[in-house]
């Protein structure tokens, strides 16, 4: 066997067997003498053009999940619960979920990810809380999530090594949006990542990485089947993205918004997913039927359970809930230039004016300002006035602020008629 032969075989299309992909694999994680960067990006290359078998993207999947350490939760048997996002802009979901679901009798122990280009991370959000560890040892992170039944910490030890070096090469070989290595790229760190009941928060529109409503299907649906080969229990609820979620964008900015509606506050957007997500994971981990463990969801977060389990958590976690979160030094509000409604808000040039303002990296090493971001007063489908307010920047550096004005007012159009509103839950896979 050898990688020259892989390479042939999927660039004529044929499919690879479970020993090649484990033999790719292999070699490709390995430090020293392994397979090139060079050979890995034309195998990419051919997937891209040439797509992957359910077979074959099940067996890379597994591959990859198992190229480093793999996290035991069996300690929580099945009441061990993840999520994950496929990215958006203003997604604080996991802030309220986490708390929903462990309030429900859920255990949400869960290593989550830094922002990745125009998409915040949770980890960048909890970093903006002062005193919050995001760096627990597995001792106290199993300890905390046996008593709290949350915790939550940023990727540690050697999870998927194959996905961090194939991730990297994929972002500039310009195959990222290749369906069979988004599947496998997410679902072998979810199988590391060692919960029995996962759920997918796949989203869709102009500011995911699926743009249509049929590729966020076709991943939704193949995650979930690859997640249940692996013996897990899967749901994929497919969310709009085409507006930001909630008002906020930005570190700080969100953790705000998050607690604002653990404490009651009504965004009926945020609420809507966030209750969504939690009730597939109630049904899954507590094996009730999602309307039951819907009711279950809303009663944790209008009753006040689920703030008292984020107070429980944050304070677990060196934190303070109802600490101030770091406010901006400069403030520039964003007035409408005429009348009309908005018909459209690209939410991927607002999550880059985010970015600009600071609330993002532009380099791997570049430093977040936690202060940073915007908070918008309209969103699509509302009718704004000349002059009136739409939205507010943040940030610690002033010299920051024409440019990511510039980008948001690029991202805005408007109409004379009311745009038609779009569905939020696009779908459910289970
Ligand atoms: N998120 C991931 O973790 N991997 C991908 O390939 C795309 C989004």
């Amino acid at each position: 066997m050898d990688m020259l032969g892989i390479i042939r075989k999927k660039k004529r299309g044929e499919e690879l067997s479970r020993e090649e992909i484990e033999y790719m694999i292999c070699g490709f994680t390995r430090e020293e003498g392994g397979i090139p960067d060079y050979q890995m990006s034309a195998f990419c290359m051919a997937v891209y053009f040439n797509g992957m078998s359910d077979t074959e993207t099940a067996a890379l999947t597994e591959a990859m999940a198992h190229s480093g350490d793999m996290l035991d939760l069996a300690r929580f048997g099945t009441r061990s619960v993840d999520k994950h996002s496929t990215g958006g802009v203003g997604d604080k979901t996991s802030l309220i979920v986490g708390p929903i679901v462990a309030a429900c009798g859920g255990v949400f122990a869960k290593m989550s990810g830094r922002g990745l280009g125009h998409t915040g991370g949770t980890v960048d959000k909890l970093e903006s809380v002062a005193g919050y560890r995001t760096g627990l040892t597995g001792e106290e992170f199993f300890a905390q999530a046996e008593r709290t039944g949350i915790s939550l910490i940023g990727q540690t030890g050697n999870l998927t090594p194959a996905d961090k070096k194939l991730y990297a090469l994929r972002d500039v070989t310009e195959t990222v949006d290749s369906i069979p290595l988004i599947v496998s790229s997410i679902m072998s760190k979810k199988i590391a990542a060692g919960a029995h009941n996962i759920v997918l928060d796949v989203k869709c529109g102009s500011g995911a990485f699926m743009k249509d409503e049929e590729s966020a299907r076709t991943l939704a649906q193949k995650m979930v089947d690859i997640g249940k080969v692996c013996g897990r229990n899967m749901a994929a609820v497919i969310t709009d993205m085409d507006v930001p979620l909630g008002f906020a964008v930005g570190n700080a900015l969100e953790v705000r918004e998050a607690l604002d509606v653990l404490r009651g506050a009504n965004i009926p957007d945020l609420c809507e997913v966030s209750l969504a997500l939690s009730a597939e994971l109630i049904a899954m981990c507590r094996g009730v039927a999602v309307k039951e463990a819907r009711y279950m969801a809303e009663n944790a977060l209008f009753g006040g359970a689920a703030y008292e389990k984020a107070k429980e958590w944050f304070t677990a976690q060196g934190g303070d809930a109802e600490a101030e979160l770091a406010h901006a030094e400069f403030v520039r509000e964003i007035r409408a230039g005429k009348s009309g409604y908005i018909s459209h808000m690209d939410a991927e040039k607002i999550g880059r004016a985010a970015c600009e303002l600071g609330a993002g990296r532009k380099t791997k090493n570049d430093k977040i300002d936690f202060a940073a971001g915007l908070v918008l007063r309209k969103k699509t489908g509302d009718f704004v006035r000349e002059g009136e307010v739409l939205c507010a920047l943040h940030t610690s550096c002033e010299e920051k602020l024409a440019a990511a004005e510039k980008i948001f007012c690029s991202a805005l159009e408007f109409s004379a008629e009311k745009p038609r509103k779009k569905k939020l839950i696009i779908g459910i896979v289970r």
